[in-house]
């Protein structure tokens, strides 16, 4: 059990166990387009420099990206993935990335701001995600971006034979990981009143490689991508 206090503090070491020690890319080792093409030109025209990346897992997303943008800090509750992101940058002989262990709950640890932030892949397992995004939005310089994704109620993939439904769009999977589905109107619940100068809200879609032990098998997704633009 993990000394965190809030509700999904007990899934953060399911998560953390869930990363191979054999060193296998549990999310596959694939990154989201959305994230390598569409935030990385956002980060472009901002010019962004120092950029938190929470959670980072294993860095599937942004092992790619930290060459151009060696700001960026890669943050999870997960050692086992930060560990996996540091092994894999220094076979590929790679300059060793920043890494933080750090709760998304709890990002004003970090004591830094930041020009931009990525939160991918959590928000729709997490019960208050709206704490998650206003801690996000106070570590953001005047003017700045937070891109964060929730899963989408007609995703393909999300919910299998392997769910339980335990609420209304909420399901529990065999590995005790929750997931809540959104629609474009529940995604605009979550940040409703948090006052952000700008939401830019879109559909997307994406396929994934098999996720080993996981989700074994190539599979569509279907999300919200959001942008949150901090006042300036
Ligand atoms: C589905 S993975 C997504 C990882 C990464 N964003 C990606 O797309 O590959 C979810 C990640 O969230 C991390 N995580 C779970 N709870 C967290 C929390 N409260 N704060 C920060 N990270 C957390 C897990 O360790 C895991 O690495």
């Amino acid at each position: 059990m993990s000394s965190t206090a809030h509700r999904d503090a007990d899934a953060i070491d399911i998560w953390n166990e869930l990363y191979d020690p054999d060193d296998a890319a549990i999310w596959g080792d694939d990154p989201a387009a959305l994230v390598t093409e569409d935030v990385a030109a956002l980060w472009r025209r901002d010019a962004a420099r120092d950029i938190l990346v929470i959670p980072s897992g294993d860095g599937r997303n942004v092992r790619s990206l930290l060459e151009e943008f060696p700001g960026i800090l890669c943050a999870d509750t997960s050692q086992r993935a930060l560990a996996r992101l540091r092994r894999m940058m220094l076979q590929q002989g790679r300059a060793e990335p920043q890494t933080r262990i750090c709760d998304v709950y709890a990002p004003d640890a970090l004591g830094m701001s930041f020009d931009s932030i990525l939160c991918w892949d959590l928000l729709s397992h997490l019960d208050s995600p709206r704490v998650a995004i206003a801690g996000l939005l106070r570590c953001l310089r005047p003017g700045g971006s937070l891109v964060v994704n929730f899963f989408a109620d007609d995703d393909p993939s999300i919910i299998d034979d392997r769910s339980t439904k335990i609420g209304p769009k909420l399901y529990r999977n065999d590995h005790d990981i929750c997931y809540q589905l959104y629609d474009e109107t529940d995604a605009r619940a979550v940040v409703e009143g948090l006052d952000p100068l700008d939401i830019d809200l879109r559909k997307i879609s994406w396929w994934e490689d098999p996720h080993p032990g996981y989700r074994p098998y190539r599979h569509m997704h279907r999300g919200l991508a959001m942008i949150l633009r901090a006042r300036s």
